[in-house]
């Protein structure tokens, strides 16, 4: 694996590798000291033309906690508010050394041309682009849900296995969702049966083409019991955009697809709530569910660091070996 660049070209051996190297690294973040040497005198560049909290933060997390130098690149505040090309800025950058880039951008496939357009030589890795692909969230939800559903409902040690016969709901605005698109795949890759329930008018042109199923009935989804439901954000930037108009109502969206008190005692016992955050609380998820027994929203972001440092292990190590093998030849 050269880039990351999208969940779909993930094989179920990577997929399976990068969660079993990102629970090794979760075990070294249990340490007292937790910055390992792995990547020391690498350097990493964060590159984000469009605004993150989560994702951002834990990309310099991971990279700080493997020692590696980090550069963090924001739009704002650059040339690129004078007009610089991405072309322009990726020869800068690799004029710096970047060995790793990673990239988020308002453009669907900006992080594909940066990978192939040979204006860097280091590694690339999507941190979201448009409403195409968000592959380390994908990554990090599976790891999640691996861990709940897994791992610890069923006793076992989750390590080499896959989501094989989970059902998870993602639920929302799926039309302008990367996260959607990326889970679908991965899940799909990883075994799991995916529903995704929205609105009609938020249900993206093709979608019978992917490898779930798609419902327009909430109440319906959760009658079958799944072992996960995923609350995607309402992207109500992107909707202004295109003049607004796919739901009457905040109100009406919030009783078709919301998930509030009353849906959440519908769930299972062992199901897990997620959100890959940021929540618009009170539209599509309620106080009682995002703050809930079963919500795994916190979670999701605390792995987000273990999945992220195994990524970036991974790409630039070059193979899959261990975190401490290396620790322990430099110690
Ligand atoms: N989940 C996610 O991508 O969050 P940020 O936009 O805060 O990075």
């Amino acid at each position: 694996m050269r880039h990351l660049l999208s969940a779909a070209d993930l094989t179920v051996a990577q997929a399976v590798g990068i969660l079993d190297t990102a629970a090794a690294m979760a075990a070294t973040q249990e340490r007292q000291i937790k910055k390992l040497p792995t990547l020391r005198g690498r350097t990493v560049v964060n590159l984000f033309f469009e605004d993150s909290t989560r994702t951002r933060i834990s990309f310099e997390t991971a990279a700080k906690r493997l020692s590696a130098d980090v550069i963090n690149f924001s739009a704002k505040g650059s040339s690129v508010s004078k007009g610089e090309s991405l072309k322009d800025t990726a020869l800068t950058l690799q004029a710096m050394g970047a060995d790793a880039v990673v990239v988020r951008h308002p453009a669907s496939g900006a992080p594909h041309t940066l990978a192939h357009s040979g204006w860097l030589h280091g590694a690339v890795l999507n941190a979201g682009d448009g409403t195409h692909q968000h592959p380390t969230q994908a990554l990090l939800d599976a790891y999640t849900l691996r861990r709940h559903l897994v791992g610890l409902r069923g006793g076992v040690d989750p390590t080499g296995r896959t989501l094989d016969g989970l059902h998870v709901a993602i639920v929302g605005d799926v039309l302008h969702s990367r996260v959607a698109r990326s889970n679908v795949d991965l899940l799909h890759t990883l075994g799991a049966r995916v529903t995704l329930v929205a609105p009609p008018t938020l249900v993206p042109v093709g979608i019978h083409a992917w490898p779930c199923a798609v419902s327009y009935h909430l109440d319906a989804v959760l009658a079958e019991r799944p072992d996960a439901v995923m609350m995607l954000r309402v992207q109500r930037e992107r909707m202004s955009g295109a003049g607004g108009g796919f739901f009457p109502s905040a109100l009406e969206y919030s009783r078709g697809y919301g998930l509030d008190a009353r849906r959440l005692a519908l769930l299972e016992k062992h199901a897990v709530v997620m959100h890959p955050g940021p929540m618009n609380r009170g539209l599509e998820i309620s106080a009682d569910a995002a703050d809930g027994a079963s919500s795994v929203i916190v979670e999701q972001v605390a792995n987000g660091v273990a999945v992220r440092m195994a990524v970036l292990y991974l790409l630039l190590s070059g193979e899959e070996r261990r975190p401490d093998d290396e620790a322990r030849v430099d110690a």
